[in-house]
């Protein structure tokens, strides 16, 4: 009996695979059998990843450059999938938002996927009964002080994915997103410099299973494009160890 989990026989893109959550998808994708290709800034670290994950292609862009979607995509081949991870945080307080300060939270966190699958869907480079992933975030229900604009764009984007799953279904390409709570990487080490030691404990607290991995949403996106999903298209999937289960 086939696998319903195998990712054989498809090529998925993963953006920030130079890091993180990106970088782990990059990894634990191609061990379910995808041919990963890969694309982050910085070039050694997405040499790495590449090789970890003996990458179909590796491609260096800056995704907020002025055309480095059309570049991206000007380099690829058809895709039977993609997922989403390239992101930043930047908490900032209400009071000292600003365009600059909008722009630069939008461009990755928002424009860039967007205009990514938008572009790819016009060029048809996404395959029929493909799937598209987007790391969205818990926060965007929940949101936290000096997360207004990073939860405002993931709010955006988690209705995007949905217009995305309405106007392809009939192609049987499906998008979803994974709402992640705080995960081991960069972004939760900038967390914790940047929280006194005991409000840190109170809200680890509150995470029934503890912080997550970047596995454990790889493993997520595993399932999202992978046959075993074929039913699932225009929902969002919470991974917060417990943390907004109850009071
Ligand atoms: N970690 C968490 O707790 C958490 C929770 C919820 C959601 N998320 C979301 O998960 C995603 C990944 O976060 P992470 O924790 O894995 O962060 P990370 O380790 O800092 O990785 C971020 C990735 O985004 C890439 N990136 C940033 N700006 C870019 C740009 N202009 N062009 C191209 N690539 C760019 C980085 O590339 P370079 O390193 O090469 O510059 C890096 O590969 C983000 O969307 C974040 O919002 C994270």
């Amino acid at each position: 009996m086939t696998n319903p989990f195998s990712l054989v026989n498809k090529k998925i893109l993963v953006t920030g695979a130079s890091s993180g959550i990106g970088r782990s998808c990059a990894i634990e994708l191609s061990k379910a059998g995808a041919q990963v290709v890969v694309t982050g800034r910085n070039e050694n670290r997405l040499k790495e990843v590449a090789q970890i994950a003996n990458a179909n292609k590796s491609i260096v862009v800056d995704l907020c450059s002025e055309d480095g979607v059309s570049s991206l995509v000007k380099q690829l081949e058809n895709i039977d999938g993609i997922v989403h991870a390239a992101g930043i945080i930047k908490p900032f307080p209400v009071s000292f938002v600003g365009a600059k300060h909008i722009n630069e939270v939008q461009s990755i966190n928002f424009n860039a996927p967007v205009e990514l699958t938008s572009l790819l869907l016009r060029k048809r480079k996404i395959n029929n009964n493909g799937s598209i992933v987007f790391i969205s975030s818990i926060s965007s229900s929940f949101p936290y002080k000096g997360g207004a604009i990073y939860t405002a764009f993931k709010a955006a984007l988690e209705t995007y994915s949905k217009v995305v799953a309405l106007e392809y279904g009939e192609k049987g390409i499906r998008s979803n997103c994974i709402k992640a709570a705080l995960v081991n990487t960069k972004v939760l080490d900038e967390t914790i410099n940047s929280l006194p030691p005991e409000i840190l404990e109170e809200h680890k607290k509150r995470y029934l299973l503890g912080f997550g991995e970047p596995d454990d949403v790889a493993n997520a996106c595993i399932y999202f494009l992978s046959n075993a999903s074929r039913w699932v298209t225009g929902t969002n999937l919470v991974l917060d160890g417990g943390l907004t289960a109850g009071a």
